[in-house]
């Protein structure tokens, strides 16, 4: 969506995987979908380092309305759990130097039962213009699939109208998915800044594998309508949650840089072990996913690799012009390293005079190859090696 945002992958924080539909805010105070629990990561993303990294968006997902409309149609949050109002959420994080996202719907109801925008789609996109909100999910459940083809783009027109910068993202094509139909990414991406089209993440690993090797299987086209402005959404970060060894995390980590994909977490940041908060945090695998050129990795399948175990990935890079990042994830889980050589020219990067490479994770300089000379690998189980390659 050439609407001047998303340049690079968006970056932020948003509460459903982690903190799901819990509205119980007189038993489990801290945890339920309330105004104070956004604050508090807003707080957290300024206090921590995660804004001076680039998280910026803070997200409400489904369960912040109220059951029903305003006397006037308005949308309303639900007065017990967000008194103050959207538009001072809003303020709050504005004054932080933050963005705030929010959710709605274009059936009925939401996912979960909530007073859905059909029939106020322009009214809630004036609403929440007026709140100050600066992105928009939009969902698509309780609804016919096909549907989506003229509702997200009538939306993308009335978010436009408003003429309040609002980042769009688009749970359309994977409800087509979801389907088994064709999807019209050109239109997706012309309407969408960013743009769901796969299953939602859960708390595993094999969550995090099965959309990372969809996104190689490129199913219908997808990656080519990736760039700035528009990136394809594999879902949140799970970074911190419960369901990842060390080791799963950086390919999570690595891989969400890999793809272009939004960095939005779904973590309680509050509660986080210092080992991935410096994953979120680290500023060379951030560098690949915010690399101006916008360009998603592809998966390649050298001869003599056994795609079952290892799926390898080269992502190409503008800084430094004509760089790659390249990474190669471990799906074997029996209980030691994976070890063996690989060439660049494997890998289909093609600079006679060379590359230097440089590990990402930690910054180590790994030395000059040619695109001929083997480069020893020794890969963790369910873990990953990430290179960064730059022509000499
Ligand atoms: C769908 C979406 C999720 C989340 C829930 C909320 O499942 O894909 O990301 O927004 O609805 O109910």
């Amino acid at each position: 969506l050439d609407n001047g945002l998303a340049r690079t992958p968006p970056m932020g924080w948003l509460d459903w995987e982690r903190f799901r539909c819990n509205v119980d805010c007189v038993n489990d105070p801290d945890n339920c979908i309330s105004e104070k629990l956004f604050m508090q990561m807003a707080d957290i993303i300024v206090a921590e380092g995660y804004k001076d990294v680039g998280y910026e968006y803070v997200c409400i997902d489904d369960c912040w309305l109220a059951e029903s409309r305003d006397e006037h149609g308005r949308l309303m949050a639900d007065p017990e759990r967000f008194p103050s109002g959207i538009k001072a959420l809003a303020d709050y994080m504005h004054t932080r130097g933050l963005k705030l996202g929010i959710y709605e719907d274009f059936g009925q109801t939401t996912c979960d039962k909530y007073p859905g925008s059909e029939f106020f789609l322009q009214q809630d996109a004036q609403t929440f213009a007026d709140w100050g909100v600066d992105l928009l999910k939009l969902d698509a459940c309780n609804l016919n699939a096909a549907d989506n083809d003229y509702g997200f783009p009538i939306m993308s027109f009335y978010l436009n109208q408003t003429g309040r910068p609002i980042l769009f993202s688009c749970d359309w094509a994977v409800y087509q998915y979801y389907d088994n139909m064709s999807i019209d990414y050109a239109a997706v991406a012309k309407y969408c800044n960013i743009w769901r089209n796969y299953h939602d993440m859960q708390d595993s690993w094999d969550s995090v594998m099965n959309t990372v090797e969809y996104f190689g299987t490129n199913q219908g086209g997808f990656q080519q309508h990736v760039g700035p402005g528009s990136f394809s959404d594999p879902d949140m970060l799970i970074v911190g949650d419960f369901g990842l060894s060390y080791d799963q995390q950086r390919v999570h980590m690595g891989m969400w840089a890999m793809l272009a994909a939004p960095l939005i977490m779904s973590n309680d940041l509050r509660h986080i072990d210092p080992k991935s908060k410096a994953l979120l945090q680290n500023r060379r695998v951030l560098a690949i996913n915010q690399d101006p050129l916008g360009h998603p990795a592809t998966r390649v399948t050298p001869q003599g690799f056994n795609s079952q175990t290892l799926s390898l990935w080269t992502k190409p890079l503008i800084k430094p012009q004509g760089s790659f990042a390249v990474a190669i994830v471990n799906k074997d889980i029996q209980g030691t390293p994976t070890r063996f050589s690989i060439r660049l020219a494997d890998l289909n990067l093609s600079n006679n005079s060379g590359y230097n490479l440089t590990e990402v994770f930690d910054g180590l300089a790994m030395g000059v190859y040619s695109i001929s000379k083997p480069i020893n690998i020794s890969v963790n189980p369910t873990g990953i090696v990430l290179f960064q390659a730059v022509p000499v």
